[in-house]
């Protein structure tokens, strides 16, 4: 019990960096109709309330391609692909609005849920739907009518804004009306793809089936930029819709970088608390693909001082590091260089320059223990010192009191505090016994 208990409250607090980090935040989550025909369909339905529950707004792009094929095989009819594209006749079409309009309302019924002692209790949820894509007809391609298929013309991005602004999930259907009053049966991750694009959604979580995407080793990947993505796709065999590989998922996921969307995550469908793993905890589970690389390097900003001071408290509670106040952090935020990783701080260094112009002081470098080892130690202190050169610095000293072989190993010399600038010699605490170390800038 009390292992539980302690696990739980750490838990709860590593993940809230993510919880403020998400708050007010759009997020695009498409997720395939094979949900709704398993048992954890509530779970991932009390999942999606607990994010909007956190001030995270929510579309829903649900497909419906199981329900709709179950009424298909009643009727003993089927739908045809020619080229890996659906042929929606006027039969396949009576299937298509009568399985979307089910996969609809089983959901709001889900998401009304309230009972007592359930993840739903005491939340009154909103979901809206409406007539918020256009859609216009695939037409005739290579001689082939693909007749009800069709494909998003427009997206309504003001009215969706709207619902979600009064604090509404928004559930969007992969069904679109064309201005002629026609029906469009349509892919509901090229729904997603669309919505995320106008909207200009924070993330775009596809839940796909199956397994993830793996490396040449069988190793889960679990970053890409939108180049790589292109690569891995070039190399294979042409996604169908079909089958609909998580290969098909990539480039859909591709398709919204290249849009605009900043952060695009394949998620395995059947993995329990999928979504909450990969939005609350520091690595995730699925791939994460962005248009640019990943990890940012970039100089501090007020709104970072919380990130640092999470970073830099434990080191300050052993020693390692001197105590920085807030006020103090707040007053020479512009010395700082941050890593930011999907919105948290992971690592911070600041550079001071000195009295002496000559010389700029490197402190507080600071790598999460999550992420040492994997050289952004090195990045951070190369980019300072290109900065200090940049600055006419030709050294850079550092005090550390644990970490004096690190930087000897990046180029620094051990010195004394004689050899330090005036200026800082009379802050010099003895106490702290700190090294002294100096690296000349080439
Ligand atoms: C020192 C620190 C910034 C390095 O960050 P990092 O991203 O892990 O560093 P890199 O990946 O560039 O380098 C890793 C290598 O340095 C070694 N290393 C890490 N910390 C070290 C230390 N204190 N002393 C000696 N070597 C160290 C690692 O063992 C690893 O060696 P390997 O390649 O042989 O396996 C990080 O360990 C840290 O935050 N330490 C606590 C804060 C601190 O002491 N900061 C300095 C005060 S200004």
């Amino acid at each position: 019990m009390e292992a539980s208990y302690t696990r739980l409250v750490q838990w709860f607090r590593e993940s809230s960096p993510f919880i403020h980090a998400h708050r007010g935040r759009t997020f695009v989550v498409h997720v395939g109709g094979e949900m709704l025909t398993e048992p954890n369909a509530a779970a991932l339905v009390h999942d999606l309330a607990l994010l909007s529950g956190l001030g995270i707004r929510i579309v829903l792009v649900p497909g419906a391609r199981p329900q709709i094929e179950q009424r298909l095989t009643a009727r003993g009819a089927a739908i045809e692909y020619v080229n890996g594209l659906r042929v929606t006749d006027t039969e396949a079409l009576a299937c298509v609005r009568d399985a979307v309009g089910s996969v609809r309302l089983e959901l709001e019924a889900l998401f009304s849920m309230g009972l007592a002692n359930s993840p739903m209790a005491g939340l009154r949820l909103q979901v809206a739907s409406g007539n918020f894509v256009t859609a216009r007809p695939l037409g005739v391609r290579d001689g082939v009518d693909y007749q009800h298929t069709g494909e998003v013309r427009r997206v309504d991005a003001a009215a969706i804004a709207a619902r979600l602004d009064d604090g509404a999930m928004v559930l969007v259907s992969p069904l679109g009306v064309s201005p002629t009053g026609e029906q469009f049966n349509l892919y509901a991750e090229d729904v997603a793809v669309a919505v995320a694009g106008v909207l200009q959604a924070d993330k775009l979580l596809f839940l796909h089936e199956g397994e993830g995407l793996v490396d040449d080793q069988g190793e889960a990947l679990r970053e890409l930029t939108l180049e790589q993505g292109e690569a891995l796709l070039a190399h294979e065999p042409a996604p169908t819709n079909t089958a609909r590989p998580v290969t098909a998922q990539l480039a859909r996921a591709l398709e919204a970088c290249r849009r605009g969307v900043p952060r695009v995550h394949l998620l395995p469908r059947a993995h329990d608390g999928v979504l909450l793993a990969e939005l609350f905890t520091r690595d995730g589970v699925g791939t994460l693909i962005t248009p640019k690389a990943f990890e940012q390097l970039r100089g501090a900003r007020g709104d970072d001082v919380s990130g640092i001071l999470a970073l830099t408290a434990p080191l300050e509670a052993d020693g390692t590091l001197i105590t920085r106040t807030r006020e103090r952090l707040e007053t020479e935020i512009e010395d700082f260089t941050v890593m930011e990783r999907e919105g948290t701080v992971v690592a911070c260094a600041a550079l001071h320059p000195l009295p002496e112009c000559d010389v700029a002081e490197l402190a507080c470098l600071v790598v999460h223990p999550d992420y040492r080892d994997g050289k952004r130690g090195w990045r951070l202190l190369e980019r300072l010192e290109r900065q200090a050169r940049a600055a006419g610095c030709k050294r850079l000293v550092v005090l550390t009191t644990r970490a004096s072989h690190w930087f000897q190993e990046q180029g620094f010399v051990a010195a004394g505090i004689d050899d330090l600038p005036a200026s800082r010699q009379a802050l010099y605490n003895l106490a702290r016994g700190s090294k002294v170390l100096m690296k000349t800038l080439a």
